[in-house]
């Protein structure tokens, strides 16, 4: 592994000082003009302006990079996929043009239900060749960590797969993986009649076992309407804190259930969408510690106009986060840059708002802060170049990608030249 002395950074963006950031603090990128990082193995040795680092006795001795006057991040942490699924749902995306809403569709028989029935058909090396491809995508736009969650397999036998696939998909290739257990994503076909013994079963059997074996450090609920009642969701969030399982959940996307007052009282790390939170719920939710992760990509995907409140959230103090979401129902996207761009136009944060949500608070959220989301010395060298000379400009082209190199942990994994 070489040492890289890192130039031509237009801007360095550090994103050095409060973790995490709420309201104003959002805001502060702690940008560097002419900025150079020097990374040592595969942390960050020196960061500063360029003529500082380069002066640094083992600056010498390290390879250069210089980017050409690139916009420089840490890379993006998506604190919410679904990586693991065995195909497209294109044609519910034209059902649902066709006037059909996503809940129509999902009590029909389709939705989640779908994905799980083709999972549960799908062998391991299948689902895992298709994720390569997708993560090889992540890390081109600038994606540096993921979070991704069970949840489309709802038997032992399948959600076992998928976190089998996760963990060796986290051993063989660059990108880090932490995974989340949700076998709670909506209740199985088995279980219809009977939704209780299907939280029993979580309760009881699989999150213990999941927790012993080391298979996810996060477990997760979607609370909704058509999936767990917020009583379930309790029970489920306890019983896999009790085993060390962090709580997350999907809270108040489709109806207002509660949810994120349940995030506040079982001390999750994330509440994800809010769509549907009312004015209470912001208030307590910004005296909290839980972060509000923001996924615009699900309102842009299903054509609705009701975003979460980003920016209440912001100004009532809550640590607000930004994930993708990338799933085959609500959000095929894995591109942070373009939720970036839906997440300044639609709920109309800043784009340095944007930046910190999608780095530091998403690290923050995955309480791996005191690792990644900052280039700060002694944090892994996970950097992304843009193609930019302005952070601005990064949300401001949408739909395209404007990544031009990405390393993880001291490695050049992705380069738009090669
Ligand atoms: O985060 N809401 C629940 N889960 C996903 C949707 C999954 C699907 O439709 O396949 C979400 O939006
Ligand atoms: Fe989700």
């Amino acid at each position: 592994m070489s040492d890289w002395l890192i130039t031509g950074c237009s801007e360095l963006i550090t994103l050095h000082g409060a973790v995490p950031r709420r309201g104003r603090a959002l805001r502060e990128l702690g940008i560097i003009r002419d900025g150079a990082l020097l990374v040592r193995g595969d942390r960050i040795a020196a960061v500063g302006p360029r003529r500082r680092i380069e002066r640094l006795r083992p600056a010498r001795r390290a390879e250069k990079l210089d980017l050409g006057g690139r916009v420089v991040l840490p890379g993006f942490v998506d604190s919410h996929t679904h990586l693991i699924f065995p195909c497209s749902r294109a044609a519910e995306y034209e059902q649902r043009i066709s006037g059909a809403s996503y809940e129509e569709i999902a009590r029909s028989g389709g939705g989640i239900r779908s994905t799980v029935e083709r999972l549960r058909r799908s062998p391991a090396k299948n689902l895992k060749a298709r994720a390569l491809a997708h993560l090889r995508e992540f890390a081109a736009h600038g994606t540096t960590t993921l979070e991704a969650k069970s949840g489309y397999g709802l038997d032992w036998k399948s959600e076992h797969k998928i976190l089998q696939t996760l963990y060796d998909l986290h051993q063989e290739q660059a990108l880090d993986i932490h995974s989340t257990f949700l076998g709670a994503h909506v209740v199985p076909r088995e279980f219809r009649r009977r939704p209780d013994r299907y939280v029993d079963l979580l309760v009881r059997r699989w999150i213990p076992t999941v927790a012993t074996a080391g298979l996810a450090e996060y477990c997760d609920v979607y609370c909704d309407a058509g999936a767990f009642t917020v009583a379930q969701s309790r029970r489920i969030l306890t019983a896999g804190r009790a085993c060390g399982l962090v709580p997350r959940i999907h809270a108040e996307q489709l109806a207002h259930t509660g949810a994120a007052r349940l995030a506040i009282e079982v001390n999750a790390a994330s509440a994800d969408h809010l769509e549907k939170i009312d004015r209470a719920d912001i208030r307590a939710l910004a005296l909290s510690n839980v972060v509000c992760t923001l996924l615009p990509g699900c309102c842009f995907h299903l054509g609705l106009s009701q975003f979460a409140p980003a920016r209440a959230l912001i100004e009532a103090g809550a640590i607000v986060g930004l994930a993708t979401d990338f799933n085959p129902g609500t959000s095929p996207t894995l591109s942070m840059p373009m939720i970036l761009s839906i997440a300044c136009t639609q709920m109309r944060m800043t784009p340095a708002e944007a930046i910190s949500a999608a780095t530091i608070n998403a690290a923050y959220s995955l309480r791996l802060h005191d690792r990644i989301g900052s280039l700060e010395v002694g944090k892994y060298a996970d950097i992304a170049a843009f193609e930019v000379a302005d952070h601005r400009e990064i949300p401001y082209y949408f739909g395209v990608n404007l990544c031009s190199m990405t390393m993880k942990r001291g490695e050049v994994i992705y380069s738009k030249r090669n």
